[in-house]
């Protein structure tokens, strides 16, 4: 068992987990693994391997992905040299990815290059199984919820601010199709609901807004001042799980 500490945040997509969980690793001074961008990238590397993801031998898929020569270097992803951090950000691989993401073979493949992400100070891990399978022993886990129309909203607003035109029920369609890939949160631990523990604030039009709401919760998971904060965290990795 490490004595690294994680702080795991799980989450369904548009959940706003990865917003909340830079937010955690940035005031925290610790690592960040955004699991999810394995995923796309194992796709990826599938893909431009002129390889159609939902023909190929699941053996044949993790192998790929074991391979991979896969590189996070300030905030940028790299396959074998070539920047794909904006590459593997498109609909297109995510629904790759979430199509592979259901094989067992390729989940195992890829732990170890999870588990080489924890590194001192400590680390801030995002995804679907951080505090179930990957890092188990995780001094705290979270899992970020919204409701299905929370998150289309999101994605939507997220798809606008790229140029790209959806309609939100189509969102809410794709949203609810594509989180099932069997993976469930079996750990009741800290379970938060974007709405409840986020905290709105009134714009101009009387909705509320939740464009700062991550970096609230970022505090909320946080906490305190630099010394409250090795404090906190000692009291996080010893203390016992609800
Ligand atoms: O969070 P995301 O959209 O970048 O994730 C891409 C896909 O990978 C998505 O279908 C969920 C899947 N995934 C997973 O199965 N397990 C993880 N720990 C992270 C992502």
């Amino acid at each position: 068992m490490s004595a690294i500490p994680v702080i795991a945040i799980d989450g369904p997509a548009a959940s706003g987990k990865g917003a909340v969980a830079q937010a955690v690793a940035e005031r925290l001074g610790f690592h960040y693994l955004d699991s999810g961008a394995i995923y796309r990238a194992a796709a990826f590397a599938i893909t431009k391997a002129g390889l159609a993801v939902d023909r190929l031998p699941e053996a044949d898929i993790a192998k790929i992905a074991s391979n991979m020569q896969l590189n996070f270097r300030n905030s940028e992803i790299y396959i074998s040299n070539q920047n794909v951090t904006d590459l593997i950000r498109s609909e297109e691989c995510g629904k790759n990815a979430s199509k592979i993401a259901v094989l067992p073979k390729l989940r195992q493949a890829l732990l170890e290059l999870q588990h080489s992400f924890r590194r001192v100070p400590g680390l801030v891990a995002e995804g679907r199984d951080m505090g179930t399978v990957v890092f188990p022993d995780a001094g705290l886990k979270i899992f970020l919820t919204a409701s299905a129309e929370v998150r289309a909203e999101r994605r939507y607003k997220q798809l606008m601010a790229k140029g790209i035109n959806a309609t939100i029920a189509n969102l809410l369609q794709e949203i609810e199709a594509r989180d099932p890939t069997g993976l469930r949160v079996v750990y009741g631990v800290y379970l938060l609901d974007a709405r409840e523990v986020w905290t709105p604030r009134p714009s101009e039009s009387g909705r509320t807004s939740l464009a700062t709401a991550p970096r609230d919760l970022a505090e909320f998971i946080a906490l305190g001042d630099a010394t409250a904060r090795s404090e906190r965290i000692a009291s996080l990795v010893n203390s016992e799980k609800p």
